[in-house]
């Protein structure tokens, strides 16, 4: 997908008045009212709906402190709980024998849990952690597959005031171990194997390796969720199955009370430079925003089946199934498997039995439902009964026109607006999409910010550039959701999202452009070295490291190419510490390199190409020249100017794929 051509779309899809009439907020006046009460006294507008949309154990006196920026802090002197927030007062709401949570399995069996019985299985779950002497402030990793299992674990978790770590299932070992040491976590919640597409991964043989990687002494307990009952070695005094954790607990557990900065979950995310980062988001502002969010951008109502098809080891999965939509009462969908398996209908399928009415996914999956339905046409969604469905939702990259037409026509029978949602790990929640009941549709925008969030485009010393002028993304106003910090490197967080240059204001990382007549936000992709490839996040310099750690390779440098299906590909040059191998040999160890990064870092950083070179176009001065690789990456010629380069002939040599 193209820049230019989301820049040119002038298709617009005005609300229908029907759903305008029944939505949360009810057309543009009503969403301009809240911007207006937010711009005119931000403390009073987050201070009423944090007492609205939250039940508060002790209430918190003042809104904000900016004492000490950026570490800012919302709602702190409050006392509440994230987990009796999603569950106890659904009890009391009347919502008890409601189903939380419909679990549809890889193979098709589904299960249906209650809000009732999910929060007897938080509890007995919450006691048993306390009974493995797991307390308030102590991390927990999760390594765990989508399961009723894995809600319960971190709502257990959140109950007992202990802080997660959710990592997701498709990470090596050593990126698990790399999480386990810097969060410093005492528990790992993990399970025998997880399913999907048919096929077992051994996710507790996984964490074994990622033990036996050293420096993880601080971790005392291992807890296995039991999903498919292979046999699994278990270290005696240490592993311990979820089923007995739980038994013998009693049915209720009292939460811990909290105060609102409380860290609710660490979140490993991609950065610049090799080492991810520990996103560290607070209980109070976080839980309220995914409440809000719920609400506004998805207009969830009583009678909604939500389903995300998010996993819970990314922001998506944490947000928009394990704490939104409980928190504001909805039954959903927890999916195990994958889009294609047993055929690219599935998801089709799912919505149309489970009479699913708000759909959330990613532009990644519905490009290649697209291509598979060309393939295939008994996988068309055509075929199915789509009339449940009144919402559409996409996350995770910008998402071309072709796509949203599409997903627009043949899913949402034009019936259904789509909430194209700008939104990062870092923000807790969306930050910039359409209102359903509000807010004209332009395929490719993800149009306007959410009452209260601030956002511009900017230069690089932080001053407005005119709408139609591309620019940095930036956020000018806190917002509850923000991050706090770092885990374990406040410097970092500073220098990464608050530099000094751009005068207090979030940096986002992304390139935007408002449009001239409708200020329209377009992302126009990252302006740092993160890939976004299917919808995540990748930084370019873990995978380079990745590859540098190989015994082959001297150098390499890593970017992005973009790419039909995946939004961006990953394109790998590599100079090796023997000579440039050619032909056959250069096959083989090319494939041999992307095998080690898949089993270094995961399969989703897997290079898709790689190409070797007698070394990387340099300045004199020693950098590489990235801009160049991306270039010649994307098969074109290059127009720039090359004499400040130490070795102009390469480029070449570096346009030459396997
Ligand atoms: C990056 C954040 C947000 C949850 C999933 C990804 C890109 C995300 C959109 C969108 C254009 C988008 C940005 C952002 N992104 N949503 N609707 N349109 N770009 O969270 O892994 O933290 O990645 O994803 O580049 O910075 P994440």
């Amino acid at each position: 997908m193209t820049t230019e051509a989301l820049l040119h779309e002038n298709r617009i899809f005005p609300p229908d008045p029907a759903f305008v009439s029944q939505a949360n907020i009810s057309g543009m006046a009503a969403y301009q009212a809240l911007c207006a009460e937010a711009r005119q006294d931000a403390n009073a507008f987050w201070g009423r709906l944090a007492r609205e949309n939250l039940y508060w154990h002790r209430p918190f006196t003042r809104v904000l402190d900016e004492s000490n920026p950026p570490f800012l802090k919302w709602f702190e002197d409050g006392l509440t709980n994230a987990s009796y927030n999603c569950l106890d007062r659904n009890l009391q709401n009347g919502n008890a024998k409601k189903t939380a949570l419909i679990f549809e399995a890889d193979d098709g069996t589904v299960s249906r849990i209650t809000y009732q019985e999910l929060y007897h299985r938080v509890c007995r779950f919450a006691n048993g952690l306390k009974a493995l002497g797991v307390k308030k402030g102590d991390r927990v990793v999760i390594y765990m597959p989508m399961s009723i299992e894995g809600v319960v674990a971190m709502q257990a978790c959140a109950r007992i005031g202990a802080t997660h770590s959710v990592v997701f299932g498709g990470f090596s070992a050593k990126s698990l171990q790399e999480r386990i040491v810097d969060v410093g976590a005492s528990a790992l919640i993990t399970a025998d194997e997880q399913r999907r597409g048919g096929k077992s991964m051994p996710l507790k043989v996984i964490v074994d390796e990622a033990l036996a990687l050293g420096s993880c002494e601080a971790l005392k307990h291992v807890i296995i969720y039991q999903r498919t009952g292979s046999a699994i070695p278990l270290l005696s005094g240490r592993d311990h199955w979820m089923h007995d954790v739980e038994a013998n607990q009693p049915d209720n557990c009292e939460p811990e009370w909290v105060s609102a900065e409380h860290p609710l979950f660490v979140l490993y995310t991609s950065g610049s430079t090799g080492k991810p980062k520990g996103v560290q988001h607070a209980t109070g502002g976080y839980l309220l925003w995914a409440a809000l969010t719920m609400k506004w951008a998805f207009d969830i109502k009583p009678a909604d089946i939500f389903w995300c098809t998010a996993d819970i080891g990314w922001v998506t999965g944490h947000t928009y199934i394990v704490y939104g939509p409980l928190a504001v009462g909805a039954t959903e969908i927890v999916f195990e498997g994958m889009p294609t398996y047993p055929d690219a209908g599935r998801f089709w399928d799912m919505i149309a039995r489970h009479r699913v009415s708000v759909f959330y996914t990613a532009p990644t999956a519905i490009r290649s439902l697209i291509k598979a339905a060309n393939a295939a046409p008994a996988t068309h969604p055509g075929n199915y009964d789509l009339s449940c469905l009144r919402l559409l939702g996409s996350v995770g990259e910008p998402i071309n026109p072709e796509a949203w037409m599409w997903y627009y026509k043949n899913v949402g029978g034009e019936r259904c607006p789509i909430v194209d949602t700008f939104w990062q790990t870092e923000t807790g929640g969306h930050m910039i999409t359409p209102l359903p009941g509000a807010t004209p549709l332009v395929p490719g925008s993800c149009s306007l910010p959410l009452p209260g969030i601030e956002v511009a485009v900017v230069d690089e010393a932080g001053h407005d550039v005119p709408n139609g002028q591309g620019g940095i993304l930036v956020v000018k106003r806190p917002w509850p959701a923000m991050i706090r910090t770092i885990w374990g490197d406040p410097e970092r967080f500073k220098k990464s999202y608050y530099p000094d240059e751009l005068k207090g204001y979030y940096l986002a990382g992304d390139g935007a452009i408002r449009d001239k007549d409708t200020g329209y936000f377009t992302i126009t992709g990252r302006i740092d070295d993160v890939l976004n490839v299917s919808g995540h996040r990748m930084g370019t310099m873990e995978i380079e490291s990745a590859l540098v750690s190989n015994p082959l390779v001297a150098e390499a440098a890593v970017v992005g190419r973009p790419d039909d299906m995946t939004g961006e590909a990953i394109v790998a040059y590599v100079v090796l510490k023997q000579a440039r191998p050619v032909g056959d040999e250069a096959k083989k160890i090319a494939t041999d390199l992307r095998n080690w990064v898949s089993k270094e870092i995961g399969p989703i950083a897997k290079p898709k190409e790689i190409r070797f070179g007698d070394n990387l176009p340099k300045t004199r001065s020693g950098k590489i020249m990235r801009r160049l690789l991306r270039v010649i990456a994307k098969g074109e010629d290059v127009t720039q100017d090359v004499s400040t380069l130490e070795n102009p002939a390469i480029l070449q040599q570096l346009k030459e794929t396997l």
